[in-house]
């Protein structure tokens, strides 16, 4: 199958790339590199020994999303292309209502135009509401989300849904993810994120490499195993191998499905951090703060309906997650910042919107 990878250098596209390139299939990738770094269209190429075509735009721009999908016969669209942090969502509702909502109608309009009738989105297990139990399975109650962001994923699903039901032989999965780690194998794609990591796993790693002086800890007093938060980490290769086993579940369905991706295990702060103290030799300095305001004592998933319908389940553990972050920010203290290869590279592509030159082709 020939996939449209919208958003494909960030976290979890870059590493959905290579699954699907390792899995066979074409992809056609697009970013506007607002939240990554062109650095990672070089990576990906040389990890996994492949070109494909890859594209510098923002997606809400029609015209030039068309000409992706006149340049290329698509056959299936990824959308992961939007604005993900929590915290930057509160402050800035309508940028991400703009942005999320906008790249969403675009997609499906030129998915409409030009006849693609499958769809995988990057959902959020931030769309379920905070009243649930645990595990959260995909009939748990959704909205009253406890911020923009989740908003906005709650209302892509709802476009999502209803441009199924009016096209018919639309077929659409909704992933809704857990807690994302890790990173791919090699060290050389990882999580990247701009300024300070609000998510956990990014700041232990850089505090664990001496980027950061210390963790807080956002409270050791909940009802929890040991006081602090307990979630459902699930490594991103894990995650990546979702999306594929969804593109193959989405031929000769119609409508809209929805999967929970996690493993179905809750892990406390205290036993991630521990289990990277082990997997690096590293420590993580550690301080005590109050609570998160809007954060759940513990969320996991039940990740059943994926095992049962996707033949999907995640494989990898904890400590893989531990080491293989360890990998990538040993590797990249500073992530993707190599001022020298990005500025070049973002050269390259302000004069080319499709980045088929010999720049990309494996520096
Ligand atoms: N935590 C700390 N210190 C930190 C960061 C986090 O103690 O510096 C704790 C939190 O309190 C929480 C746990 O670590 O108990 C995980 O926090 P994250 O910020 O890594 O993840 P969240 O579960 O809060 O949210 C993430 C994404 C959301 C997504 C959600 C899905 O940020 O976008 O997972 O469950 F919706």
């Amino acid at each position: 199958m020939r996939i449209f990878v919208a958003g494909g250098t960030g976290y979890i596209g870059s590493h959905t790339v290579l699954e699907l390139l390792a899995g066979g299939h074409d992809v056609v990738v697009a970013d506007d590199f607002s939240n990554s770094s062109p650095v990672v269209v070089n990576r990906l190429r040389q990890i996994s020994g492949k070109f494909f075509p890859f594209y510098n735009i923002d997606v809400r721009d029609e015209a030039k999303l068309d000409g992706v999908f006149s340049d290329h016969k698509i056959d299936c669209v990824i959308h992961f292309a939007g604005m993900k942090s929590v915290g930057e969502s509160v402050k800035m509702p309508l940028a991400y209502y703009a942005d999320n909502l906008g790249a969403t109608i675009a997609l499906c309009r030129a998915m409409e135009k030009h006849g693609v009738s499958k769809l995988v989105f990057s959902s959020s297990a931030t769309v379920y509401s905070s009243g649930n139990q645990m595990p959260l399975t995909e009939d748990s109650a959704v909205g009253n989300c406890a911020n923009p962001y989740g908003w906005t994923k709650y209302m892509c699903e709802q476009i999502l849904r209803d441009a199924a039901a009016a096209n018919s032989g639309w077929s659409v999965a909704l992933l809704r993810y857990f807690n994302p780690v890790g990173a791919h194998i090699s060290g050389d794609i990882g999580e990247d994120p701009l300024g300070t990591p609000s998510n956990l796993m990014p700041y232990i790693a850089q505090t664990a490499v001496g980027r950061r002086e210390s963790l807080n800890v956002y409270g050791d007093d909940y009802d929890t195993i040991d006081g602090t938060g307990v979630r459902d980490y699930i490594h991103i290769d894990d995650l990546a191998k979702g999306h594929v086993a969804a593109i193959n579940h989405l031929e000769g369905k119609t409508g809209t499905s929805v999967f929970n991706l996690g493993t179905g295990k809750g892990t406390s702060v205290y036993e991630l951090v521990r289990a990277f103290e082990k997997a690096s030799g590293a420590s993580v300095p550690q301080k005590v703060v109050g609570r998160r305001e809007g954060d759940l004592p513990i969320c996991y998933a039940d990740a059943s309906k994926a095992a049962r319908e996707l033949g999907w389940i995640a494989e990898k553990s904890i400590e893989d997650a531990c080491a293989d972050s360890w990998r990538w920010q040993k590797k990249n203290p500073d992530g993707y910042l190599d001022t020298i290869a990005s500025t070049q590279v973002r050269n390259s592509l302000a004069s080319s919107s499709c980045s088929s030159n010999s720049a990309f082709s494996g520096t």
